[in-house]
């Protein structure tokens, strides 16, 4: 049994979530902790919305509203979007409780005094117009790395390099277009060059396990090449203080979210911890060496989780070149995997709520089935390319795949038991056949599984899908409706517990995938229907602060099955099943294209 940390990338609370977020993130994420559970594992699940920043000030701003009030509306429509998904945290939290300020506090101070940030001077940007600081995100022009226009002025997606946006060739505001001001401000670096070399080595480990993308791995040895201090304060009044004197009480300089919420991963697991009522629990995740962490996040947050926060955790345990020592958190964990997707685009484009190229998760769900989504994206999402949802791939999947595949095979054999013998037959002698389609699917633990673990999902529900035609196949071959008279009863039978018990074995490696129908498919065999725990919502305080209160993402995952056959039970009653998925019929897709505007 081994710790195994999901740390799952935490949203921004500027508004609820759409597919291409949750693809990239959520369901990934959720099938990876689903499975380890199975597995054995002691899976710790943690996440969060990241309330600060200027996202969150800009949206407040239109919506004309303070940016408390616009986080509380968005974190809760984001925990029933994560919930509605069936996404399995064990706590997923917010930036704003008391708890994560103080965790973001308190890693602040260790860095500070083992010496790894530096004080700096830099210029900020001023909005001529409104005579407010400009926030990076919101300022774009040339990379003066590698010349490409609509670099951020804290990004370039083109090259990967971190900016900072006096450097754009041709800055320029992204709200309004007017030419931003520079003036001079003091700002927290964190001093990444005195912790190159501990970052170059344990990225060279990591690239020894063979286990990262190639991607993820080549994107983040590129961006050592490049290393410089980065700075972790903002000119910016929403956010965590600064624990210093004379600091602390100045109102328009935080930390900026690279201090904060990628801190969130830590300080959620303490809050879980705290929650649990053993407060040091969290520590099994994140001061044994033996644990394993696993970060899942889109391919733009890369930088983050195989850079700034690695860093982060090496200067505070004093690993880097000017020493130093852990303060009472200790020694933390550094990631074993950095998980990253690629993005995901619809019929064509990107998403842009602004352009209404977009399906918000509520509506998707409002209208469909969690499992015909979680089946598209795990089939057909951005695992390790870009990939496209189009309503007409969505419809085609969920027929021609979930439907005339796994949904046909339950449905049949749950119909042919029910009218036969309602309950689940015993099996006379087995056939050559019998035992060949029974491997079939008790090998498919072994390969799915393994697929899973390597985050080859794709393949994975590719695996399990293909047992899935191997059991319709022997279905096909064998007839058992044809076998009518007595004599053929046992027959009859034994094809049947073979079937069912195949089913079961395929039910369970699909339930990470597929957690509600494998629930449905549990039931109409007879089960208890719960071999998919959910997430529930739970109204909490604010652990610091009892005047505060918040939804918070939870659940008891425990008492799982187990990855690997159970003995299917002879005599538990099936009746008529109701078909578990929902085929869609083919105008579903010229309506949601309407509904698009295209
Ligand atoms: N909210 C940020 C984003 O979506 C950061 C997410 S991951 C975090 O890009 F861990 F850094 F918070
Ligand atoms: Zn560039």
């Amino acid at each position: 049994m081994t710790h195994v940390l999901s740390a799952v990338a935490w949203p921004y609370a500027n508004g609820p979530r759409h597919i291409g977020h949750v693809a990239g993130f959520g369901v990934p994420s959720d099938v990876f902790s689903r499975y380890q559970r199975m597995a054995g594992n002691e899976v710790l699940m943690v996440s969060g919305s990241d309330e600060h920043g200027t996202p969150i000030l800009i949206a407040a701003d239109e919506a004309g509203i303070t940016p408390q009030e616009l986080v509380d509306r968005n974190h809760r429509l984001i925990v029933e979007d994560l919930v509605g998904l069936g996404v399995t945290y064990d706590l997923y939290t917010r930036t704003t409780t008391r708890n994560h300020h103080a965790v973001v506090q308190e890693l602040f101070l260790g860095v500070w005094e083992n010496g790894y940030f530096v004080e700096q001077t830099t210029y900020g940007a001023i909005s001529p117009s409104t005579g407010r600081t400009l926030p990076d995100r919101y300022i774009e022009g040339t990379c003066p790395i590698c010349g490409a226009d609509g670099a951020r002025g804290d990004q370039c997606d083109n090259c990967g390099n971190q900016l900072d946006p006096h450097d754009l060739i041709d800055p320029r505001s992204k709200i309004n277009g007017e030419t931003p001001e520079f003036v001079e401000t003091q700002h927290f670096f964190l001093d990444l060059p005195a912790l190159a070399e501990a970052l170059t080595q344990w990225l060279d480990g990591r690239e020894a396990t063979g286990l990262w993308r190639p991607n993820v791995i080549r994107f983040s040895k590129n961006i050592l090449d490049e290393i410089r201090p980065r700075a972790m304060t903002r000119d910016i009044d929403w956010g965590i203080a600064v624990p210093l004197d004379g600091w602390r009480e100045n109102p328009t300089k935080k930390l900026y979210v690279w201090f904060d919420a990628v801190i969130g991963y830590l300080s959620a697991s303490i809050e879980w911890a705290r929650r649990s009522g053993d407060p040091e629990a969290w520590r099994s995740w994140w001061n044994d060496p033996e644990a394993l962490s696993y970060y899942f996040m889109g391919k733009d947050n890369i930088t983050f989780h195989s850079q700034i926060w690695p860093a982060e955790l090496l200067a505070y345990a004093g690993h880097g070149a000017r020493g130093g020592t852990a303060r009472e958190l200790g020694e933390l964990n550094l990631p074993t995997e950095v998980v990253s997707s690629e993005f995901l685009t619809m019929e064509g484009r990107k998403f842009s709520s602004s352009k209404k190229v977009v399906i918000y998760v509520r509506d998707l769900l409002a209208r469909y089935q969690p499992d015909a989504f979680r089946y598209f994206v795990a089939a057909a999402g951005p695992e390790s390319q870009d990939s496209d949802f189009t309503w007409a791939e969505f419809v085609r999947r969920t027929n021609d795949e979930l439907v005339a595949g796994w949904g046909n095979l339950v449905n049949r054999i749950a119909n042919l038991i029910a009218k036969n013998f309602g309950e689940i037959p015993a099996a006379g002698e087995l056939t050559d056949a019998d035992r060949a389609v029974l491997g079939v699917t008790e090998t498919a633990f072994t390969t799915v599984g393994d697929l899973i673990g390597r985050h080859r999902q794709k393949q994975a529900i590719g695996e399990a899908m293909r047992a899935v035609g191997e059991v319709n196949k022997y279905v096909s071959d064998h007839e058992p409706w044809k076998l009518k008279g007595d004599d053929q009863r046992e027959r009859l039978a034994t094809i049947l517990h073979v079937a069912a018990q195949c089913i079961d074995d395929l039910n369970l490696v699909l339930s990470p995938f597929l957690p509600f129908s494998a629930n449905a498919v549990d039931a109409a065999f007879g089960g208890p229907g719960g071999v998919a725990p959910m997430p529930r919502i739970d109204e909490v305080a604010d652990l610091d602060d009892a005047s505060r209160s918040y939804p918070i993402i939870t659940g008891d995952y425990s008492g799982v099955p187990a990855w690997g056959r159970r003995r299917l039970e002879v005599g538990r009653p099936v009746a008529k099943p109701t078909p578990v998925f929902t085929k869609l019929d083919t105008a579903v897709v010229e309506e949601e294209l309407e509904r698009l505007g295209s």
